[in-house]
């Protein structure tokens, strides 16, 4: 913090720019996107100077903030259809701040005895929309008990990791000192996040082992096919670690069956895991929370608040239906941080591949404090329908094709042409800057991407993109 300007007067300045850079992006006077080169982005931001000037306060500040704001590709524009990445809520903004700015390192209890009480108490939210329930924290550890438990770490890919590194504590409970056994296979679905398979790898089963499950015609998994997959690797002499079901997967958002996949798991005594990173965010309405109908059933579930749930970047949950696997998933003793001591609270650095965390469950709590449950419920619905009114639109609009009736805020079309086309109107439309938009590969095909982050995006928003893509399609002929 610089002696020459006070913090406020600095944080004045900071929040007056972000006030001034939100208003101008929802009000569509900016680009949502523009991508300078990154050479001559660093000279504007004059970066070498500032660093050798260490003058980043007042007017310095204002120019650099303002410089930097310019440079950013704007979630709160209403354009900003591309990737799942909550256009964060100003309370859960201040959060990440108090976080920095305390920066409490609260994976110990003592580090952190706010942010710490914060993420249990948001871990315990959590696993209640699941349908488990936490226990007080002196009970939390006990190895007597087979409660639920969780813990927030820095996001779903890692989440995903950690998952895994439960489930591997569950069937090779002598992992940590002998190794894995050399015929573990993780069965994942054909839609699943490219996470899935680091994770595998990471784990050192090889990616080879990370094996496809039975999909039907959209890609979801295909319950009464997975018997016969299971027989046959068991014929092979391979035991399978987990399976893996999609709550939704990432491509065009569709949620898996999980009450058959879960029957098969409970008969066949097969660690489930359900990546719901993305569409969990469905479990806080009481209209959507059909769609993961089951999910109790898991053994695992990871949860990332950051999607659709208006929380800024990271704030990803691992929720385990037994505590004592995630407990056992790491077995390291480190003297200086883990010994008996006496204390009122809840380490979680016994759950977590990070060593100092940040207290994530500040950004998560103020967000859904400032929105309130029925809020946050209905910004979710809001998502969901406009998608699906998006659908209708594409629908009734003969040069456009639909990939499949959207099930959550993800809608993935095309337009008439090869999968080139679709790949160069996406280039046009972020040049131009009015729609930035993704896409992806499903069902052997190219598809425009659009995932519906934004409340302020609106129907007539998607009719000025779909006119915008008729006239670069028209213009690629
Ligand atoms: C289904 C799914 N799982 C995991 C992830 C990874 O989450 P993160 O980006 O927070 O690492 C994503 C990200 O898009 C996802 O869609």
């Amino acid at each position: 913090m610089s002696s020459q300007t006070s913090f406020t007067e600095d944080a004045a300045i900071v929040v007056q720019a972000l006030n001034d850079y939100i208003q101008e992006s929802a009000g569509r006077d900016a680009p949502v996107i523009r991508q300078p080169v990154l050479e001559r982005l660093i000279e504007q931001l004059d970066l070498q100077q500032h660093i050798a000037r260490g003058d980043l306060t007042g007017e310095a500040l204002e120019q650099f903030v303002r410089d930097y704001l310019a440079a950013t590709t704007r979630l709160h524009h209403p354009g900003f259809l591309a990737h799942q990445v909550a256009v964060p809520h100003t309370s859960g903004a201040l959060g990440s701040l108090i976080d920095g700015a305390t920066n409490n390192a609260m994976a110990i209890y003592e580090m952190g005895p706010a942010a710490s009480s914060i993420e249990y108490f948001m871990i315990n939210w959590m696993l209640e929309k699941i349908g488990w329930s936490g226990v007080s924290s002196e009970r939390q550890s006990d190895p007597q008990s087979d409660h639920a438990g969780g813990v927030l770490t820095h996001g779903g890919s890692l989440a995903n990791l950690t998952a895994l590194l439960a489930a591997r504590s569950a069937r090779v409970p002598a992992f940590w000192k002998s190794g894995n056994p050399g015929n573990l296979v993780v069965l994942v679905p054909e839609q699943s996040h490219y996470s899935m398979k680091r994770a595998v790898a990471i784990l050192g089963l090889g990616e080879d082992n990370c094996l496809t499950l039975p999909a039907d015609a959209d890609g979801r998994v295909l319950p009464s096919e997975m018997q016969q997959q299971i027989n046959a690797l068991r014929a092979q002499g391979r035991q399978v670690m987990a399976i893996v079901a999609n709550a939704c997967g990432t491509a065009a958002g569709l949620y898996d069956p999980l009450p058959e996949i879960a029957a098969i798991c409970r008969e066949q005594q097969i660690w489930l895991h359900v990546d719901a990173a993305h569409g969990g965010g469905a479990l806080v309405s009481n209209k959507l929370r059909h769609l993961l109908q089951g999910i109790e059933q898991a053994d695992s579930v990871v949860w990332d608040a950051h999607k659709m749930m208006r929380t800024p970047t990271v704030c990803a949950a691992v929720l385990v239906r037994d505590h004592r696997h995630l407990d056992h998933a790491f077995e390291q003793e480190a003297s200086y941080l883990l010994h008996a001591k006496d204390q009122p609270g809840f380490d979680f650095i016994s759950r977590t591949v990070e060593c100092t965390k940040a207290g994530l469950g500040l950004r998560l709590f103020m967000t859904v404090a400032a929105m309130g449950e029925q809020g946050l419920a209905q910004h979710v619905e809001g998502l969901v329908e406009r998608a699906q009114e998006a659908a209708d639109l594409i629908r009734q609009r003969g040069e456009f094709e639909l990939a499949i009736q959207p099930e959550t805020n993800i809608l993935c079309f095309r337009i008439h042409g090869d999968d080139h086309s679709q790949l160069e109107i996406r280039r046009q439309l972020l040049e131009r800057g009015d729609f930035y938009i993704s896409s992806t590969l499903y069902k052997g095909q190219r598809w425009l991407r659009l995932v519906f982050m934004n409340p302020a995006t609106r129907l007539d928003d998607i009719r000025r993109l779909l006119d915008e893509i008729v006239t670069i399609r028209a213009g690629l002929d």
